[in-house]
C-alpha cells in the first residue's frame, strides 16, 4: 500500500534494529484519514470471504479493526482482552502469549458469547513481529470452533518469524507494508 509506505518512510522511526516507532500515525497520534485508506484496503483483499467478526486485541489494534470494520458488511468487532477485568464473565476463551518485545506472558481473553462456530473471523493487529499475538487469536478463533478468514496485518516486520509462522500453519497473512531491514537509523521496506 504505497500511502501507507511513503508514511512511514517519512514519519517512523528506527530504534535500534529491531523496532519502528509509529507514534505520530499509528500506535498513539491517529491519522484517520490513513486509517480509512488502511481499512478500505483490507476490505479489497478480504473481498472474496464472507467475514462476519473481525478480531484483535487491546490497545493499538482496536482502533484499525474498527474503521477497517466500516468496510465490510455488518461486522462487529471483538478485542481480546489482556487484563482480567471484573465485568468479563468466566465464561472465556483464553489464550498465553509471550511477548519477545516484552519479554513477558500475558494471557488474552474473549467473553465465548462473542465469537461461535458459525463465524468467520478475520484477524487484524497493527504489528507482525514474532507472530505470537496473532497466533493467540487464531488459537480463540479454533477453541470457538470458529473459521479463521486470514490474517490482516498493518506492519510487518519481514525480518521476524511471524509470517513463516502462520503460514506454516496453512494460514493467508496480507500485510501492508513490509519492513525488510533497519539498519543505522534506516527503515528499508520490501517492494
Ligand atoms: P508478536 O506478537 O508478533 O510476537 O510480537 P511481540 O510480542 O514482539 O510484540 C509485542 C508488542 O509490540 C505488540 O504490541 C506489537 O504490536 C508491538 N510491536 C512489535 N514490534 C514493534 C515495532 O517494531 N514497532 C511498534 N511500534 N510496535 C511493535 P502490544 O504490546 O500488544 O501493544 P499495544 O497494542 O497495547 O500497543
Amino acid at each position: 500500500m504505497e500511502l501507507l509506505k511513503k508514511r512511514i518512510l517519512q514519519d517512523g522511526v528506527a530504534m535500534g534494529n529491531h523496532v519502528l516507532k509509529v507514534d505520530s500515525f499509528l500506535n498513539h497520534q491517529i491519522d484517520v484519514e490513513l486509517f480509512n485508506e488502511i481499512g478500505r484496503e483490507f476490505q479489497r483483499r478480504f473481498a472474496g470471504q464472507t467475514i462476519t467478526k473481525i478480531l484483535t486485541v487491546e490497545a493499538s489494534g482496536i482502533a484499525v479493526a474498527c474503521i477497517a470494520a466500516q468496510y465490510f458488511q455488518h461486522v462487529p468487532v471483538v478485542f481480546a482482552k489482556k487484563q482480567e477485568a471484573s465485568n468479563l464473565s468466566d465464561q472465556v476463551y483464553a489464550s498465553n502469549v509471550f511477548s519477545f518485545t516484552k519479554n513477558k506472558n500475558y494471557v488474552i481473553r474473549v467473553d465465548k458469547k462473542y465469537l461461535s462456530a458459525t463465524d468467520t473471523v478475520l484477524i487484524i493487529d497493527d504489528f507482525l513481529a514474532n507472530g505470537n499475538a496473532a497466533l493467540g487469536l487464531i488459537d480463540l478463533v479454533n477453541q470457538a470452533g470458529a473459521q479463521v478468514a486470514g490474517v490482516g496485518i498493518v506492519i510487518e516486520k519481514g525480518f521476524q518469524s511471524g509470517r513463516q509462522l502462520l503460514e506454516e500453519r496453512g494460514y493467508r497473512v496480507e500485510s501492508l507494508a513490509i519492513v525488510k531491514e533497519i539498519k543505522d537509523g534506516t527503515v528499508i521496506l520490501s517492494d
